[in-house]
């Protein structure tokens, strides 16, 4: 297989590969790769559903989703979906998975089944470069800080806000509070890395929501700055598999009138420490 960084700080595409005929050696080449790069490409596989869920189930248990509706007799698959009358998609802004759960999602993994003739990228970015990128100073500070994620104010209260039916109408079970290090170290690759996020963090640890504010907001901002990022262009078949640990991403909203129609297998990770 080939491995071509498709940015300086994130992102690696993978091709001469067929996701569903992978020996042990192979695989621990795409695992290397996932660590070193922290999103990691596939482009034209044609995988059933069955298959996609046997290769995401050599990384990892699938965390089921509570709040997407499922693939009809997958449940193990969540679809994100966005019909053409539809305005509003799902993730428009920056976020990482499921960091409102008390153990976070290691990974995403994001199949397109159909996509539009143009736009509808996924952008990711580097929380490890964030992290990196900051003074001596801010990264004292922000030593021994944790902060809350909430699911609450994103899942528990949304509906008829926007025009996106692929929900599940189960706003009760938004009840997710967890506390996590604001400076993570990566369980796997040991390296440091800024874990919070616009859509799930509401605070730090014994400060107020609005003391927070001007720090989260300035660490928002920072990470979202061009040299950490990187947009990926779907084609149908294309996979992109990112880890929710030490990325963000965000699906641009950009192509109304189109369908697109993705599918999503979460995986279980293991509980974050500084
Ligand atoms: C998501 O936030 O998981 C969806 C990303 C996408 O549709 O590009």
């Amino acid at each position: 297989m080939n491995i071509n960084p498709v940015s300086p700080s994130l992102g690696a595409t993978i091709t001469d590969i067929d996701l569903t005929n992978l020996d042990d050696g192979a695989f621990n080449q795409i695992r290397q790769a996932f660590w070193d790069h922290s999103v990691i490409f596939f482009r034209g596989q044609y995988l059933t559903s069955e298959q996609f869920i046997t290769f995401a189930e050599r990384w990892s248990t699938i965390n089921v989703n509570r709040f997407f509706k499922p693939l009809e007799g997958f449940p193990k698959i969540a679809e994100v979906r966005k019909e053409p009358d539809q305005r509003s998609n799902i993730g428009s802004s920056w976020h990482t998975d499921h960091s409102y759960d008390q153990i976070p999602a290691m990974a995403s993994v994001l199949y397109a089944q159909e996509v539009p003739p143009i736009g509808g990228d996924t952008m990711f970015s580097c929380m490890y470069a964030t992290y990196d990128a900051l003074s001596d100073g801010l990264k004292e500070t922000l030593s021994g800080l944790n902060t809350v994620h909430s699911s609450r104010h994103v899942f528990g209260n949304r509906r008829g806000e926007t025009d996106d039916d692929n929900r599940l109408d189960n706003q009760d079970a938004a009840q997710q509070d967890a506390l996590h290090p604001i400076v993570i170290r990566h369980p796997d690759t040991g390296r440091k890395a800024l874990y919070v996020n616009g859509n799930f963090t509401t605070h730090i640890e014994g400060w107020t929501a609005e003391e927070s504010r001007s720090l989260l907001g300035y660490l928002y901002e920072h990470a979202a700055r061009p040299e950490f990022t990187y947009s990926f262009q779907w084609e149908a078949g294309s996979i992109a598999m990112w880890d929710n640990r030490v990325t963000w991403h965000r699906a641009l909203n950009d192509y109304h009138g189109h369908r697109r129609l993705m599918h999503r297998i979460t995986l279980d990770g293991v509980a974050l420490s500084a």
